[in-house]
């Protein structure tokens, strides 16, 4: 049993593999947080569910480390829940109201407010093999008046005891998503946020807690990661009285609703989780979550062509067959044609928004370009940007009213583009049946959904419709409404999340996407930091990697194809050069190397994943997955340059069997046999000389 009411005590327990997390009904009242961490026998703790009292300026303590309260009284913490009334009072006092267990693995803790008839349940599901909890809340009117919902928060998590706590997160920006992030908290609170309308590439919505003094293989570590795609908001927040609250779900920045009279809402869940196997432990019981629980299909990459760097708008039938052509020959399985196929999409200034094949560029239509990619062997892929139009468009001139717009503001144009409002019911039924269309008509195995930029001017033209701070939560409803009901019509397509690079990753999306563009930065040494902040929370099997060209188009910065291939094959493979200029020995390399992938893939897309060493803080980066059975194993390692005389660099492997043997390819046709504990403990030299270096090492079990 994964949950345990101990009624003498008034304690729940939820127990995971390697993990107990304890709270309570104390004497007042209160639904108090007692422990979460490596294993303890709940019924000894007792003695920790009291209420505490320290001076008339503050709230009880224990208060501050309530499961789940609303905002009143004396709670001057981060709140969960805010509402008003009907008739005005917005003070809530939630009391206990009993518990439900619709399941081994669920637990659900009622609360009602003391005068009010508004009921909240805080529901808990648990994943005991991955030590993981999934929290969320539904919040229910059962007034016969409308209640205004100012902030509900999917879960409050509590770290306690701690002798310093160490916030772990990342920020950004377009280009140069995910860049990790570490600083000590005190007393005060830290905001991680969207407030884009898009989980966004500034920040993430995932933390992580520790003592300061985890690391890749030990130590204690709390985490969390939200699933939601729009306007976001987690904080940290350390009390004066030493421990630390990490309340995240929906930003209640411009976000409150009406709950009308019998209606009820239910927040993005929250999932959190502890390990005492410090960063590493955290990341891949994240990732096994992930292909468990969270991701919509369990198919593994194909390799893709993608077009854009290669074309960007300049594409045509005849251009696109050349590449086609080009790429079947280096074994990639599926050919996508990015922007500039539809409408008058001659650049970003219009055509968005119109989604038909543009005759002049396709004078016999896409089918053509479908057959020769087919017959070639490879699917047919397409991008698409159903939530955004330009101003120059048939769709604009047709439905002005469509797009977000204060009536007596100037829209901001960003990328020459203005956005739907998905929040309407007309254009959620616009995106969903173009779409429909789409992938009717044509054979089109792939889609990659963009959104290039972020909501402006959250209103609508006419003032009755929705209510309107509603429209930042709807959005995203019918966005997630709309991924589903495409994915139930058309079952075989895949399906891509970007928003110019990584700007839309988050666990709500990846319910419903196969796999993430997780940056437009396609410089492999660029990539290894943000794949690395990606692989912290996300799975390498959804992140999508391509080898573009060299120098890059971006920094200048020239790169072996070898290290480009290393570094995207770390993830899903993809290729996004244009390849008719590439010479027969890149022709050939790039083919060994695809040939190379599909063999290993099985062990990227199932295995556990390894940093063994960071540039962030090294001249090298090594990272290892050990494939799902342990019989095979695959180490990229990567030098960025050297310091002459400096000691000999060894990689010491990790997740391995100590006793087995292992035979290890460090070139083709060049093995040695050494022992799990040989090559965990002292390890396998690096042998990497001069600037820009790659290897890719495979290890397979012999005995
Ligand atoms: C975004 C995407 C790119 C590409 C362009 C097309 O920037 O992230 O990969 O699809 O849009 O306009």
């Amino acid at each position: 049993m994964s949950i345990c009411y101990l009624k003498e005590q008034n304690l729940f327990e939820i127990r995971t593999h390697r993990s107990t997390y304890l709270f309570g009904i104390n004497e007042r009242g209160t639904v108090q947080h007692v422990y979460w961490g490596s294993p303890v026998e709940a019924s000894e703790c007792a003695d920790r569910l009291k209420p505490r009292h320290h001076s008339s300026f503050d709230a009880a303590i224990d208060q501050e480390t309530e499961e789940f309260g609303g905002w009143g009284g004396t709670h001057f913490a981060e709140p969960v829940l805010r509402a008003t009334f009907s008739d005005g009072v917005r003070d809530l006092k939630m009391v206990y109201d009993g518990f439900g267990q619709p399941g081994d693995r669920e637990l659900v803790i009622r609360l009602k407010d003391a005068h009010y008839a508004l009921r909240v349940e805080v529901h808990y599901r648990v994943i005991p093999e991955f030590d993981l909890i999934e929290r969320y809340v539904q919040v229910y009117n059962d007034e016969t008046q409308p209640v205004k919902i100012e902030q509900i928060m999917s879960a409050v998590w509590s770290v306690q005891a701690l002798p310093e706590y160490r916030l772990t997160h990342v920020t950004g920006r377009w280009a140069a998503e995910f860049q990790l992030r570490s600083e000590t908290l005190s007393e005060g609170k830290k905001t991680l946020e969207s407030r884009r309308g898009f989980t966004g590439p500034h920040a993430n919505p995932w933390f992580a807690i520790d003592n300061g003094k985890a690391d890749e293989t030990s130590g204690q570590v709390w985490f969390g990661a939200l699933g939601w795609s729009g306007n976001w908001k987690i904080v940290a927040e350390k009390t004066t009285f030493g421990h630390v609250r990490v309340v995240g779900g929906v930003n209640d920045f411009d976000s409150s609703f009406v709950l009308d009279p019998g209606s009820s809402f239910t927040t993005p869940v929250f999932t959190g989780g502890y390990t005492s196997e410090g960063f590493g432990g955290m990341s891949r019981n994240l990732h096994r979550y992930q292909a468990e629980y969270v991701l919509p299909s369990s198919r593994p990459r194909k390799v893709l062509y993608n077009s854009w760097e290669a074309t960007y708008f300049d594409v045509t039938a005849e251009g696109q067959k050349a590449l086609a052509r080009r790429a079947a020959r280096l074994g990639v399985e599926r050919f996508v044609v990015d922007d500039g196929w539809f409408g008058a999409r001659n650049s970003d200034r219009a055509g968005l928004g119109d989604w038909y094949v543009n005759p002049e560029k396709f004078p016999n239509g896409l089918q053509e370009l479908i057959d020769e990619v087919k017959g070639l062997g490879m699917e047919f892929g397409l991008w698409v940007e159903p939530e955004s139009v330009n101003p120059d468009s048939e769709l604009f001139r047709k439905h002005p009213e469509w797009v977000y717009h204060f009536p007596t503001r100037e829209g901001t144009l960003l990328r020459n583009q203005l956005l739907l409002n998905l929040a309407l019911p007309e254009v959620k039924a616009f995106v969903l049946d173009f779409m429909t269309e789409l992938l009717s008509r044509y054979e089109i195995s792939f889609i990659k959904w963009d959104m290039n930029r972020t909501v402006t001017e959250p209103g609508t033209m006419s003032a009755e419709g929705l209510e309107g701070r509603s429209v930042w939560i709807r959005h995203v409803e019918n966005l997630y409404e709309i991924w589903a009901e495409l994915r139930r019509r058309f079952p075989d397509v895949e399906f891509e999340t970007c928003a110019g690079g990584g700007g839309r990753i988050d666990l709500g999306i990846l319910r419903f996407a196969d796999q993430a563009w997780i940056s437009d930065n396609t410089d492999a040494r660029d990539r290894l930091t943000i794949q690395e902040g990606f692989g912290y929370v996300y799975s390498p099997s959804v992140m999508m990697c391509w080898v573009t060209e060299s120098p890059h188009g971006f920094n200048g910065r020239s790169l072996p194809l070898s290290f480009r291939f290393h570094s995207a094959m770390m993830g899903g493979l993809g290729i996004g050069a244009d390849i008719t200029g590439w010479s027969e020995e890149e022709m050939e390399e790039a083919a060994r190397w695809v040939a190379v992938y599909k063999e290993i893939r099985p062990t990227i897309m199932q295995g556990d994943l390894y940093r063994l060493e960071s540039m962030r803080n090294t001249n090298a980066a090594a990272y290892q997955y050990v494939g799902q059975d342990g019989q095979e194993a695959v180490v990229f390692a990567f030098l960025h340059s050297q310091h002459f005389g400096s000691e000999e660099r060894r990689l010491r492997l990790q997740g391995l069997d100590p006793n087995a043997v292992y035979e290890v390819e460090s070139a083709p046709g060049a093995t040695v046999q050494r022992h799990g504990s040989t090559l965990m403990n002292l390890g396998i030299p690096l042998t990497l000389q001069g600037d820009y270096k790659s290897r890719l090492i495979r290890l397979k079990r012999v005995d």
